[in-house]
């Protein structure tokens, strides 16, 4: 029996690279010689997409969160050696809804993956943005989050509040793998940006991925980059990613049991918007609407 890792590419934010990270990643995985499924739970698509795949079953998030289907009936081929895919479904917009019906309702993606365990050796999930009950089943289920964070002041916020957010569900065995994504260099916001963040956060990994138009392109190549151009330069950049992480996951991580988060808070149904990092007020003149607080790591 596979002791099964979930690796879960995640980040509240949009387009900062997930996708990009969840292909390349778990295609080195396969190439690695593991077993490797790829679940995209973005209804957008965008790993299917560029995975060149396509459903051959159709089960809806409502189906599945219900225990009326099962993933191992959803696995399609990618074509590359070891690499399977449950493609997206435009339903999963809906992946909430059908949650917040569930008694445990952050519980269901872990006891939904359970039926892949025997099969693969890792399963990476790649994240729709946003902060919603499926990214609470997805923290309370993955073994490792990839935080792929652009050099900002409000994502290291974010990160911060993921780390406490960790913290206080007490998961000290969810190993937290963030990095920096689309970084100039050039630029001397990112880079003092970058020095101060590390200086917060050691687990940030050594790799930095570069804002790329050849990273960019991969969306129309519709393949994985290192698959096509392993000796590029941004292919090494991808290689010393997962290599990182290989390196950090052989590093005492251990897959968890179910039971022993019962003693986690329990959500009841929650009525969307579903808000699990605490939210910080926003102060007049901050400029900010939304809940995360803006604070600046920098001063000019
Ligand atoms: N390092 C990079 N350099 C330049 N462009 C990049 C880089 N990484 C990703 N991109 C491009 O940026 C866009 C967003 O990337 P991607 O889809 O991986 O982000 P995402 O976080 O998954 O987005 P979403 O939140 O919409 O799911 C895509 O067009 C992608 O090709
Ligand atoms: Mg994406």
């Amino acid at each position: 029996m596979h002791d099964m890792k979930i690796m879960a590419v995640t980040n509240i934010k949009g387009g900062v690279g997930k996708t990009t990270t969840a292909v390349n990643l778990a295609f080195l995985c396969a190439a690695a010689g593991k077993t490797t499924l790829l679940w995209d739970l973005d209804p957008q698509g965008a790993a299917t997409y560029i995975l060149r795949c396509e459903a051959s079953e159709h089960a809806s998030a409502k189906k599945l969160v219900h225990g009326k289907r099962e993933l191992p009936e959803l696995l399609v081929p990618s074509g590359y050696d070891k690499l399977d895919v449950i493609p997206s479904d435009f339903s999963y917009r809906n992946f909430d809804v059908h949650l917040s019906e569930r008694k445990r309702p952050t519980e269901r993606l872990l006891k939904m993956s359970r039926s892949l365990r025997e099969l693969y050796s890792t399963l990476f999930l790649d994240c729709p943005p946003g902060i919603s009950l499926l990214s609470e089943n997805v923290l309370r289920a993955a073994d490792a989050v990839v935080v792929p964070l652009l050099p900002t002041p409000l994502s290291v916020r974010m990160l911060d509040q993921l780390r406490d957010f960790i913290a206080a569900n007490g998961w000290a065995d969810l190993t937290l793998l963030p990095f920096f994504s689309m970084v100039d260099r050039r630029k001397s916001l990112h880079q003092d940006i970058i020095a101060s963040t590390r200086e917060s956060f050691p687990e940030i990994l050594a790799t930095e991925v570069p804002y790329s138009s050849e990273i960019e392109r991969m969306s129309l190549r519709r393949a994985p980059l290192p698959a096509y151009s392993p000796g590029s330069a941004v292919g090494q950049v991808y290689s010393a990613l997962w290599h990182e992480i290989d390196a950090r996951m052989g590093r005492g991580s251990s897959k968890r049991v179910v039971p022993s988060r019962d003693a986690a808070p329990e959500v009841s149904p929650v009525a969307p918007p579903y808000m699990p990092f605490q939210p910080i007020r926003s102060e007049p003149g901050n400029g900010l609407t939304t809940s995360i607080a803006y604070t600046p790591m920098v001063k000019p």
